[in-house]
C-alpha cells in the first residue's frame, strides 16, 4: 500500500510576523508537503482551486471568511480518481479562520475514508490546527485521524530537518 501526501497552500501574498505582507513563491504548507514527500516518498497531490483568490491578501482573507460563512466548497481543478491504493494520507493545510480552508473540506468530502490513516499537518501563524481536526474526524468517518503536526508557517523554512524526522517517524510507526 502507498502513501498520499495531499496538500493545499497559497502562493503570493501572505502575512508574516509583525503584520508584514510578504510575497511567497511557494506557500508554507507546500514546503511542508514537499519535505514529507522527499523524506518518505509516496504520491504528492496539490489541491488547486479552479477559481483564483484575490491577489490582495487583505481582501483574500475576507473572501475566505465568506466561503466559510456561506459553506461554499470551491471546486478543485482535479481530484485523484480514487484513494483505494493508499492506506495512509498526510493531509497538509493551513489554518484558515481557525479551521480547514473550504477547498480542503470539499476535498475530504469527496472520498470514502473508511479504514484509512489520516495524519494532519497544519501551518498557522499561532492558532495551530484550531477546529480543523474535529472537522476532519466528523467528515472522514471510519478513518483513524491522528493528532495534528502543528507548525508556524513562517518558521517552516528553518525546520526542514525536524519535519523530515517527524515524517520518517510516522512512516515507520
Ligand atoms: C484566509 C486566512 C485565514 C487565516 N486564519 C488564521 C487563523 O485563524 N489563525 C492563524 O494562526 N493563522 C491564520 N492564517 C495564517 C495561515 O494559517 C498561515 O500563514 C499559513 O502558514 C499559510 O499557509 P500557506 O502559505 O501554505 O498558504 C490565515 C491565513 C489566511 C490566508
Amino acid at each position: 500500500m502507498k502513501t498520499l501526501i495531499a496538500y493545499f497552500s497559497m502562493k503570493g501574498q501572505t502575512i508574516a510576523p509583525g503584520m508584514k505582507i510578504v510575497d511567497l513563491e511557494k506557500g508554507h504548507t507546500a514546503v511542508v508537503a514537499e519535505t514529507i514527500r522527499s523524506a518518505i516518498g509516496g504520491d504528492l497531490f496539490e489541491m488547486e482551486t479552479i477559481k483564483t483568490y484575490n491577489p490582495d491578501h487583505m481582501k483574500m482573507i475576507y473572501e475566505a471568511q465568506d466561503e466559510l460563512k456561506q459553506g461554499i466548497r470551491p471546486e478543485l481543478k482535479d481530484y485523484p480518481e480514487s484513494l483505494d491504493q493508499y492506506d495512509t494520507v498526510f493531509l497538509c493545510y493551513p489554518n484558515w479562520w481557525n479551521t480547514l480552508p473550504m477547498p480542503v473540506l470539499g476535498f475530504i468530502e469527496h472520498y470514502d475514508w473508511n479504514g484509512k490513516r489520516i495524519i494532519p499537518a497544519n501551518t498557522s501563524e499561532g492558532s495551530g490546527a484550531g477546529q480543523s481536526v474535529q472537522k476532519i474526524r466528523e467528515v472522514c468517518r471510519g478513518a483513524e485521524v491522528e493528532a495534528p503536526y502543528e507548525l508556524i508557517g513562517s518558521q517552516v523554512d528553518s525546520r526542514i530537518e525536524e519535519i523530515r524526522t517527524w515524517a520518517k517517524g510516522k512512516s515507520e510507526a
